[in-house]
């Protein structure tokens, strides 16, 4: 089955475990994603209105660009793909740019020329939230054009929210079906494991979701959580009464290249 692709490139992305997480999600009126992240799930779960947030205000702002502007905006964002604007000079002062600027528009299309020229298409942020990630040295970035056209129609069913997890899953409503892919837990103590926005995600955050994840299925309202497989992950879901399913998946980014290998994902199913 060929699935449709997002513009974006976003670390801990679910492409490659669609099938699997599809399988997972019953069906229902509406999906809530708390953790859109690139919006991989949403593109391809099949449901008929979603409710997607994200607390990376960034991408919320370049989705509602996308959404109400169509291909206008896309035009717009290409014409910053240039062989021009592919160099180590250009990239840094449209870096700074992004920080400084206040027009969300040209901060929007900035955000998407950055996801793909910069190291991997990490999404990093420093202590002061300004994007901060290094140029990534690619011989001809791709423009996802196909990509944001799929993106804007499907947009059409969906509503993007800035929001923490907590505010989104309190929004969930009997007939949704809620699916949640917060930053993963590290693999060890010593990991070296993927910023997301501002200070990353605390054990604390990830105790929290559980328990919402219990208290909605309770409600009647069926929550499915991906992580890493570790002893922690799998005794907070089971705990928070959940069943879970384990599988290898080949890892894509990792800060060390030479870890690149394959590692034990879960899916707690709360119902
Ligand atoms: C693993 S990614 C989601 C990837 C997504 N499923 C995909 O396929 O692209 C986790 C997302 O959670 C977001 N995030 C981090 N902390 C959050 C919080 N407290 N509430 C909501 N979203 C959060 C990050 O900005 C990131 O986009």
């Amino acid at each position: 089955m060929s699935f449709t692709k997002p513009f974006l490139k976003w670390p801990g992305g679910k492409f490659k475990l669609l099938d699997r997480i599809r399988n997972r999600l019953d069906s229902g009126s509406r999906l809530v994603e708390p953790f859109v992240g690139s919006g991989a799930v949403f593109l391809n779960a099949g449901f008929k209105k979603h409710l997607l947030a994200d607390t990376n205000p960034d991408l919320i702002s370049l989705y509602h660009h996308v959404q109400n502007k169509g291909s206008d905006f896309a035009e717009y964002c290409q014409s910053f793909f240039t062989p021009e604007n592919n160099c180590e000079k250009r990239y840094y002062n449209f870096r700074k740019q992004f920080n400084s600027t206040s027009d969300l528009k040209y901060k929007s299309a900035l955000f998407l020329y950055l996801n793909r020229h910069c190291y991997n298409g990490l999404c990093r942020y420093n202590s002061k939230n300004k994007f901060n990630t290094p140029f990534g040295r690619y011989k001809n970035p791709y423009f996802p054009k196909k990509e944001l056209d799929a993106f804007y129609e499907a947009s059409k069913s969906a509503k993007f929210i800035h929001a923490s997890f907590i505010d989104t899953m309190k929004k969930a409503r009997k007939g949704d079906v809620v699916y949640c892919d917060p930053p993963y837990v590290p693999l060890s103590e010593t990991a070296c494991f993927t910023h997301y926005f501002s200070g990353g995600f605390s054990w604390k955050e990830q105790i929290e979701l559980a328990e919402w994840a219990g208290k909605l299925a309770k409600k009647g309202i069926p929550v499915i959580i991906s992580n890493h497989n570790t002893h922690n992950t799998q005794a907070l879901y089971k705990d928070a009464g959940a069943t879970t399913e384990r599988f290898l998946v080949r890892r894509t980014i990792s800060c060390n290249t030479s870890n690149r290998g394959k590692v034990e994902e879960l899916l707690a199913v709360f119902q």
